[in-house]
């Protein structure tokens, strides 16, 4: 269920249920909706549509879950990481109250959906705890607590000790009704619900262009094409959508480790600090022993080099707050996209014909904000108005959010320029242990050498194929990553994350390692 060898594994891909596999997509097919992507937000939306009694065809690039989907820690809340103080200054008191209604209404959608389908996925309703750390998020802290009861969180306690022996934090807001479920084991019902409702799955198959407008397609790379009257790309980050789309959100990584713990040592539970990146915490029911999930130290993706200095700093956070941690039997990371503005980017690609939508931005609220994107997409396809259609419009002016979506983009221009003229990282590939990857320089041209377990060299171009780049190399997932908008590629160049649609391009024999230095 990885979309390559050399992918770390989360506790999801782990631990499912059963491994569904599809045909690829090898003939042309018509349908009243395409939808490009089989993540949550994908899946959720032609199952939605499906119960409405729409004919619906998915296309995926991987395996179910492959993506960003199956390396999630599948918190499901609406205690939204950006503040509410912050999405209120953003979208008004209205604005961050129906967003705050939008995330309880998918933990609601996502409990009827495991119990109308029968899904076994640990659902469980937990309380989630909020807690400041420092000095800082103690300032951070107050400020949020007006906020937070304005968005309706009217049964928002504080307290002053929580009730879960053997963790080492007192003061926390504490909500009630966020759920926690795992998300491969829901995926897997949910994907047998939609094909039961005659929904049609095709993986292993990358679209590469999406057309709106009369005779509306989507069109994979050996030439397929579903014909639609709506077609939705719900791909983590739109790959129909060249430039407007990504400078409205960044890419970033994050980072989890996962203690296996004797069973019932701490109860069921969500919680975040209030650090930035924050950290956030959850239990995972086994068989025969829990599993207790840490999660953060984030950095925009392609623009750090120490990836296991920060699963270190995730232990020691870890170990400075729990007494009981057994041993570390999971590391992986995963993409976050974030917007600018906090919310995600739901609705009509404004880049396309109407019958075009888009699911993006999922702000580290994956789960929810995917299944945000399969009620109002449906709503959208159906004709229907829907109150949250304004807020996460994708075309929606971000104002407000002007000086960090100034930021983000002064920070794609930099590294446009900046890795451009950056040496070679290694004086040859003598230099590149096994295992590793390196940029070397040659002339005007960068290439990305990796140096497999065997001792072979593996060599592509560094320009990223989507806006021109070059690429980092990822050492704990062993791939190519983006520092501009977060396309990733493995160590043979092809795509694990878009926008890019097209591998890292071949080395031409000119300008091969021998020469590169
Ligand atoms: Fe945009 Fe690489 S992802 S240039």
């Amino acid at each position: 269920m990885q979309r390559g060898n050399n992918e770390s594994v989360s506790l999801w891909q782990n631990t499912s249920k059963k491994e569904l596999s599809f045909q690829q997509l090898r003939d042309n097919l018509e349908a009243d909706v395409c939808i490009v992507g089989a993540g949550i937000a994908g899946l959720t939306t032609g199952y939605l549509l499906a119960r409405e009694g729409r004919s619906v065809v998915i296309v995926d690039a991987w395996e179910m879950g492959a993506g960003e989907t199956g390396r999630t820690t599948a918190h499901l809340t609406a205690v939204l990481d950006d503040r509410f103080f912050n999405i209120e200054s953003l979208f008004g008191e209205k604005g961050a109250r129906l967003a705050a209604e939008s995330h309880m209404s998918a933990i609601n959608h996502i409990e009827a959906i495991v119990n109308k389908e029968n899904i076994n996925c640990d659902f469980e309703r937990v309380d989630g705890y909020l807690v400041p750390l420092d000095d800082k998020q103690r300032e951070d802290f107050d400020k949020e607590v007006a906020p937070v009861k304005q968005a309706g969180f009217s049964d928002m306690e504080i307290i002053g000790k929580l009730p879960i022996s053997g963790l080492k934090i007192n003061l926390a807001m504490r909500f009630t009704q966020q759920a926690v479920f795992h998300i491969t084991n829901y995926m897997n019902g949910l994907t047998e619900a939609f094909l039961r409702l005659g929904g049609q799955i095709y993986t292993n198959s990358q679209i590469i262009e999406v057309k709106g407008g009369d005779n509306a397609y989507a069109k994979t790379n050996k030439g397929y094409k579903v014909t639609a009257k709506h077609v939705v790309v719900a791909t983590n980050t739109p790959i129909n959508d060249w430039v407007k789309m990504h400078t409205k959100q960044a890419a970033y990584r994050t980072y989890v480790i996962g203690y296996q713990i004797p069973k019932d040592t701490y109860p069921g539970f969500l919680l975040w600090d209030m650090a930035d990146p924050y950290h956030y915490v959850r239990i995972v029911r086994g068989n025969s022993h829990d599993t207790l999930i840490v999660g953060g130290e984030d950095h925009k993706t392609g623009q750090a080099y120490d990836m296991d200095l920060r699963y270190q700093k995730l232990d020691n956070w870890a170990k400075n707050y729990f007494t009981t941690l057994g041993p570390i039997t999971y590391r992986w990371s995963g993409q976050v996209m974030e917007p600018v503005d906090c919310l995600a980017f739901i609705g009509r690609n404004p880049m396309d014909a109407d019958n075009v939508y888009i699911a993006t931005g999922d702000s580290g609220n994956g789960m929810t904000h995917g299944t945000i994107a399969g009620i109002l997409i449906t709503d959208l396809i159906m004709g229907r108005n829907n109150q949250w259609q304004n807020l996460y419009d994708p075309a929606r002016k971000s104002v407000k959010a002007v000086t960090t979506f100034i930021k983000e983009n002064a920070n794609f221009v930099g590294h446009m320029v900046k890795d451009w003229v950056k040496p070679s990282e290694v004086d040859s590939v003598d230099a590149i242990s096994r295992g590793e990857g390196a940029i070397l320089r040659k002339g005007v041209s960068k290439i990305a050498v990796y140096r497999d377990e065997e001792g072979q060299l593996h060599e592509r171009s560094a320009v990223c194929t989507h806006l021109g780049c070059v690429v980092q190399w990822n050492r704990g997932e062993k791939s190519w990553d983006c520092p501009c908008h977060g396309s990733r590629f493995d160590c043979d160049g092809r795509i694990l994350n878009g926008p890019a649609i097209k591998p890292l391009a071949e080395v031409k024999a000119e300008t091969s390692h021998e020469e590169a230095a």
